[in-house]
């Protein structure tokens, strides 16, 4: 597909002008936030759901306590919001009307257990599945942002300058092909079929944010849930490996097939630009080394993996991978965050800090109609 460009000569001369004499293109203004549990910061605690954890210990290490983030302190999201000079990113639900009339720094539409398939993480109850989530940016596009943006341009450009986050699928494997009590869908599908329609229907929608104006993308692949705790003690027969490599190589399947439909999106999209997050080879060298050889749990947890309202965690959080059952203690969010941001190993092929100085693609630049 061809990409033209019409900026006219005058106007490239003059964005480059603006360049020397500022020195580095702004950071961007908004970081919209979508995907599950790793992501949440309050969106579950609105909705009928057994993935709901506003409690304590919940939120230990976290400014303001219990918020409905799955973790002891920041997610990923939050260190990387804190970089990048932006609020603490608000869950959609919480806000009010006066509030998303009034938001220009970005939203966040995660969910605890949803995925990237409408039915994934229902069995526990309500959810924002990930077609839900893109609703509810097309009505922060079409209902607030223009009291703040006025125009077409003005929008658009905004939308190109800020950050699109999109880490999800864990789900689709946790709450839905490995729980064939409640889902058929491993029935349905061989693992390699499964794969390639998490792939496809990520890359719709996608397609659909970019359409909606997003060009700047952070998109993450799923890392080794066979070295999740709740995962691991729950293999039958009990792996003499320390993770179960059966889940691992489901999630093998689908994150092998995700580097080319990120290129081959990005050389559609015309302007776009996308940065692939990778967490499945981060662990690895952790695993390999023995670090990691005992998967325990820093809380004490209930049925549901989650922690016992009101225990005592462990103290040294700063040395566990696991806060719960599920979910990454927060310095593993912050080494993630942190490479990722200002690194060259997670996120590839530039960090967050290298995109959002990226200049923004102009409207002008925008696919030419067929
Ligand atoms: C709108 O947001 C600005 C900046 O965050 C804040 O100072 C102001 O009080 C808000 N106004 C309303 C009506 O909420
Ligand atoms: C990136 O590096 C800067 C400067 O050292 C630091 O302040 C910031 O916290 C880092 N970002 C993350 C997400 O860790």
């Amino acid at each position: 597909m061809a990409k033209k460009c019409s900026m006219p000569l005058l106007l490239v001369s003059i964005f480059i002008h603006s360049l020397l004499v500022k020195g580095q293109s702004p950071l961007p203004p908004a970081l919209y936030v979508f995907g599950d549990s790793l992501s949440d910061s309050g969106n579950n605690n609105f909705l009928q759901t057994e993935a709901k954890v506003n409690y304590t210990p919940y939120g230990i290490d976290f400014p303001s306590g219990a918020t409905g983030r799955f973790t002891n302190g920041k997610t990923i999201v939050d260190f990387l919001a804190e970089s990048l000079g932006l609020p603490f990113v608000p869950a959609y639900l919480s806000l009010s009307s006066t509030q998303k009339n009034n938001i220009t720094t970005g939203v966040n539409y995660a969910s605890g257990a949803a995925g990237i398939l409408p039915e994934t993480g229902t069995a526990m109850g309500m959810i924002l599945s990930l077609d839900k989530q893109i609703d509810y940016f097309k009505d922060t596009i079409a209902k607030y942002l223009p009291r703040i943006y006025t125009t077409p341009v003005e929008r658009s450009k905004y939308l190109s300058k800020s950050i699109f986050f999109i880490s999800i699928g864990s789900n689709d494997y946790i709450n839905n092909y490995l729980k064939p009590e409640n889902y058929g869908s491993s029935k349905g599908y061989t693992p390699q079929q499964f794969a390639n329609l998490l792939r496809d229907r990520l890359e719709n929608h996608l397609k659909k944010l970019y359409y909606l104006g997003a060009r700047k993308f952070v998109v993450f692949n799923i890392g080794r849930l066979g070295c999740i705790p709740a995962i691991v003690s729950a293999a039958k027969p009990k792996p003499n490996t320390p993770c179960d490599e059966k889940v691992n190589s489901l999630v093998v399947l689908y994150n092998a097939k995700f580097p080319n439909m990120i290129r081959k999106l990005e050389r559609s999209l015309s302007g776009s630009t996308f940065v692939r997050g990778d967490t499945y080879n981060m662990a690895k060298n952790s695993y390999e080394a023995g670090i990691l050889t005992e998967q325990t749990s820093c809380c004490e947890v209930n049925g549901l993996g989650h922690c016992r309202q009101d225990s005592t965690p462990c103290k040294n959080r700063k040395e566990m991978i696991f806060w719960d059952a599920y979910h990454p203690t927060e310095m593993v969010n912050h080494a993630v965050a942190y490479d990722c941001f200002n690194g060259s190993f997670l996120c590839t092929p530039m960090n967050i800090h290298q995109l959002a100085r990226k200049p923004y693609a102009s409207k002008m630049c925008l696919p030419l109609a067929k």
